[in-house]
């Protein structure tokens, strides 16, 4: 495994997500819901990693840690996990070297800039990390780019509701927990971007992201002030706002959980 440093992260745009990202990299490392959980299995089960698909080069962006990027290299020749945070990907290259797998390289990019050629890749994957791309847009047409006619682009994240009132609420918190939160989009704002890039959805799953805001504030070291102001939000969002996302008091925490939106999308 190498790491192949492509300086392409554009005028550091890129800042907040690795200031935010690189510090807290080790604790992405062993964040349980980072290393399973049920938009993971969705992964999976699309990349056929039963067997079913077999690709040959493959693709991780945002990759974090690596999760999804080791789940691919079950089913593809080469996987590349990709990041624009350098210490997220010693993590990958620790954790891939622990788990013994040899197909996997490691390059450092912004989804919205890959080091690829024009199709090229077979499998574009990115798991809970689109909704901090700077210009999702800009990474939806590289995914289009690179990929090969009639390749996948496997993507889960959360996402924001319908309700536009909701999805803004939802928006403001991720943004006061995360400042390199861009957005949570809508499912429909989704199709429409990927229906204009000549992509076909041709299967999706909505699983939910289970959280407990004490470990999902602590992840990105909110201020204790800020966390309290949150922990408020929550607790007294309308009530629609609450059953949206599942809001419960657990003793001194709150159990919550985001909708998020797995879909595999083939480039015409
Ligand atoms: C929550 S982690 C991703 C988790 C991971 N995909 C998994 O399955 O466990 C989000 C990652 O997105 C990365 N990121 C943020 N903005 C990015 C961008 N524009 N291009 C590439 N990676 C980005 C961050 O550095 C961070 O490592």
């Amino acid at each position: 495994m190498s790491l192949d440093n492509q300086d392409n992260q554009g005028n550091g745009q890129r800042l907040a997500a690795q200031q935010v990202f690189g510090p807290q990299a080790a604790v992405y490392a062993t964040s349980k819901v980072h290393i399973r959980d049920d938009s993971l299995e969705s992964v999976e089960r699309m990349v056929g990693a039963g067997g079913a698909n077999r690709y040959r080069w493959a693709v991780d962006l945002g990759t974090g840690a690596g999760f999804t990027a080791f789940a691919v290299a079950g089913v593809s020749d080469r996987v590349v996990a990709s990041d624009v945070t350098e210490p997220m990907l010693r993590q990958v290259q620790r954790l891939g070297r622990e788990r013994g797998i040899t197909n996997l390289g490691l390059s450092q990019n912004a989804a919205e800039a890959l080091p690829f050629a024009g199709g090229s890749i077979d499998l574009v994957t990115s798991r809970v990390s689109a909704h901090h791309f700077r210009d999702f847009a800009k990474a939806l047409d590289e995914a289009q780019r690179v990929l090969k006619k009639g390749g996948s682009l496997l993507m889960a994240d959360s996402v924001a509701p319908e309700d536009d009132a909701i999805a803004e609420w939802m928006n403001d918190i991720e943004l006061r927990r995360d400042f390199s939160h861009v957005e949570n989009r809508q499912v429909s704002k989704i199709q429409e971007m990927l229906a204009g890039r000549g992509f076909t959805v041709v299967e999706n799953d909505y699983p939910r992201i289970y959280l407990r805001f004490n470990e999902w504030t602590a992840r990105t070291k909110v201020s204790p002030e800020e966390t309290e102001a949150l922990r408020r939000d929550f607790l007294e969002a309308p009530a629609a706002t609450r059953e949206a996302f599942q809001v419960a008091p657990v003793h001194d925490d709150i159990a919550f959980s985001w909708p998020c939106w797995v879909f595999r999308a083939v480039k015409g």
